[in-house]
């Protein structure tokens, strides 16, 4: 059992369902939480709490309105997250030149602040895949279990 701080950026809701879904389907497994207004203090909360980040991409490869206060005070703030384990799911659309690109960018922001990413993030890609959720699903099922359950977080 994980505690499991899911913090999302959603414009239309693609990513806010993903978590939404994986929240519902490991409830009896792990306590998890969704945070659609993250900032910097939540990530400080709880230093037991594993942080998997849930974003779509917007713009020209950027991040949604919901998670850029995060990513600010990430990059302007450098809270110390150094050494907490984290995970990303990233959600875009390869029909545009930046795909992507946007998780990128918050994945490097973490990396930055010396934060461990447990595992290759999972990138999605809803040009081809119908089901968003359930990709999520079985990269949580048979990954991130997985990672977590050798890792104490
Ligand atoms: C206006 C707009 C801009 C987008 N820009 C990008 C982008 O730069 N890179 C990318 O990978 N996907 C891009 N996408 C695709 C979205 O990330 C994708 O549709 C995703 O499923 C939306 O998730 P959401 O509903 O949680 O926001 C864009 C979509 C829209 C509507």
């Amino acid at each position: 059992m994980a505690k499991i701080q899911m913090i999302v950026g959603s414009v239309m809701g693609t990513a806010e369902r993903v978590a939404n879904y994986l929240c519902e389907q490991y409830s009896a497994h792990h306590s998890l939480n969704v945070n659609m207004h993250a900032n910097a203090a939540d990530l400080l909360r709880d230093e037991s709490e594993f942080l998997l980040f849930c974003t779509s991409n917007t713009g020209h490869g950027d991040l949604p309105d919901n998670i850029l206060p995060l990513f600010q005070q990430l990059t302007d703030n450098s809270p110390d997250i150094a050494g907490r384990h984290y995970a990303l799911i990233n959600i875009g659309d390869s029909s545009y030149p930046t795909f992507g690109e946007a998780g990128l960018l918050l994945k490097k922001a973490l990396d930055d602040a010396d934060a461990l990413e447990l595992m290759p993030s999972l990138l999605i890609d809803t040009s081809i895949e119908r089901y968003p959720q359930k990709t999520a699903r079985d990269w949580f099922q048979n990954q991130l279990n997985t990672a977590l359950s050798k890792t104490s977080v």
